[in-house]
């Protein structure tokens, strides 16, 4: 179901909220995170909340969906710095549950599968979140990926290469592939949200809600699943039918009970 929040702040604020209610009501719980523009205001509120609150992290496990290969470790755009400097150096996060997958070298197969194996060791994915490229990727999971792929390699599309060179010096900064979990692992996580902020979003949105589930669609696949919400703002919904939406006070009206 598509939910309309007025703004990226709203989305943020029901996101970060749901967050922190997992972690006072799970024993063990698993987040799967994302980086990218998207995710900034999902993080800044849920180091503010839990400021508030200041409730334990012993429990918390994170894994991140992808990771650029090939940028040296002290890169300032790997999305292990994204991580530390948008979350886990304000937390006291227990350090050795955070996992990302390595991009340092390229990964062998069995790296690979070694990280969606750690994640169903640990039970699965509670809460996975999830941006979307304006190809429909997520994770990196580009158009024609396979649904049954676990953690692999990918080349990056020329249109996801065109995006993100904006965090980069020039384009040729910006590497051409990446390690991501896969479609298979993201559809296994428990519940999802789906974000998308900002007008460059409204086409790929649009043509979500339109769309079969189809592997040209990477996110369609999300269609099949149980218990997902996909949140966008005024900006990122233009292109939605409003009849197949709904209004997302619903979900924040939910939160502000607790
Ligand atoms: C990032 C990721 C990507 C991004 C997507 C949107 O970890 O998996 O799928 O979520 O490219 O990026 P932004 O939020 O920068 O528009």
């Amino acid at each position: 179901m598509f939910y309309v929040f007025p703004t990226a702040q709203d989305i943020a604020r029901f996101v970060s909220a749901q967050m922190h209610q997992l972690i006072r009501t799970q024993q063990r719980l698993v987040l799967g995170l994302a980086t990218g523009s998207t995710m900034k205001p999902v993080y800044a509120q849920f180091i503010d909340k839990y400021q508030e609150q200041n409730c334990s992290l012993e429990h918390v496990h994170c894994f991140n969906l992808d990771e650029y290969i090939g940028l040296p470790a002290e890169h300032p755009q790997t999305y292990a710095a994204y991580m530390q400097k948008h979350l886990y150096t304000h937390l006291p996060f227990v350090q050795n549950q955070l996992y990302l997958p390595c991009g340092e070298h390229w990964p062998s197969d069995a790296e690979c599968l070694g990280f969606s194996e750690h994640i169903q060791a640990l039970g699965g994915i509670d809460l996975q979140l999830l941006g979307i490229g304006t190809n429909g990727h997520i994770g990196f999971n580009e158009p024609g990926t396979s649904f049954d792929q676990r953690t692999h390699v990918v080349a990056l599309s020329e249109q996801t290469r065109r995006d993100n060179s904006r965090f980069f010096n020039n384009k040729d900064e910006m590497p051409t592939h990446a390690v991501t979990l896969g479609l298979k692992d993201i559809i296994e996580a428990k519940k999802i949200f789906l974000l998308a902020t900002g007008e460059q979003k409204a086409q790929i949105m649009g043509a979500l809600q339109r769309s079969d589930i189809t592997e040209h669609l990477p996110a369609s696949i999300l269609k099949k699943h149980a218990d997902v919400a996909i949140l966008v703002d005024e900006a990122a919904a233009q292109e939605l039918d409003p009849a197949q939406c709904k209004e997302g006070s619903v979900l924040l009206e939910k939160i502000e009970m607790h």
